[in-house]
């Protein structure tokens, strides 16, 4: 596990951008699996500015959606298909075929899981990974407890993760399950970037650095990680012993 601490919000962001652009460049089929939420909003902006300005040949590229609410329609502002249809098929001009994200509507969640594994599987495994941090440690829905070795799977949300996640949804109601790709799936992945901003996410990623890797603390596992990233801007660093 690395970490790259950048100066502010924007530079940690232009710093996973260029990461995501020079991936693609280096394969121009790269599977990559992204996280929504606040944290990369900036990131995915850039993403899609850089990839264009750049000339880069993205029309191989297949992305793969970390995890979704359940219950949620994709027309939901607060579901991760709206975020990442308005913030990255719709301007990169993605059609169905590049990219996979769980019907978190579907009557049948546990086949939802298995496709995102066959998919995964099929595919040879995740290259590039991004990924957030809840305040409660979790990685997209592997909340604490989860165990390391799981793969896609259905879960009850944490109350932090329930009480948190009202700040996506305008009417306030959060749903009380989510669906996800696995913790299992991250350690094969080839390379993890696991990012965070602000000072609230600063006793999360001391935790994540220097506690003890178990499975009530989920993103104590890219302490396991071979290529393992920890991106964050100084605020987020600031509860660590280090300095980086
Ligand atoms: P955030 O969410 O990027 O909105 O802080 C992170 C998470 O809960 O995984």
């Amino acid at each position: 596990m690395k970490i790259i601490c950048s100066e502010n919000y924007v530079e940690l962001s232009q710093f996973a951008s260029d990461e995501i652009v020079s991936a693609i460049i280096e394969n121009p089929s790269l599977i990559l699996c992204m996280a929504s939420g606040h944290t990369p909003v900036l990131t995915c902006e850039l993403l899609v500015k850089k990839l264009r300005e750049r000339n880069v040949d993205y029309s191989s590229v297949y992305f793969l959606g970390l995890d979704e609410w359940v219950g949620l329609p994709p027309a939901n502002e607060g579901s991760c298909h709206y975020f990442f249809r308005t913030k990255l098929f719709e301007p990169l001009q993605w059609n169905p075929s590049q990219y996979f994200l769980f019907d978190a509507m579907a009557d049948d969640l546990q086949n939802e899981c298995k496709k995102m594994d066959d998919l995964i599987a099929v595919k040879g495994g995740i290259d590039l990974m991004l990924v957030g941090i809840g305040i409660n440690g979790h990685i997209g829905f592997n909340e604490p407890g989860t165990s390391f070795n799981s793969l896609s799977h259905v879960a009850i949300l944490d109350s932090t993760t329930t009480s948190v996640g009202k700040k996506y949804f305008d009417d306030g109601r959060v749903p009380d399950k989510g669906i996800s790709i696995g913790l299992g799936h991250l350690l094969n992945a080839k390379r993890v970037l696991l990012m965070a901003n602000a000072e609230k996410k600063a006793g999360v990623i001391k935790k994540t650095v220097e506690g003890e890797m178990k499975e009530s603390f989920p993103a104590s596992i890219m302490q396991m990680h071979k290529n393992g990233f920890i991106l964050i801007d100084k605020e987020a660093a600031s509860l660590l012993n280090k300095t980086y």
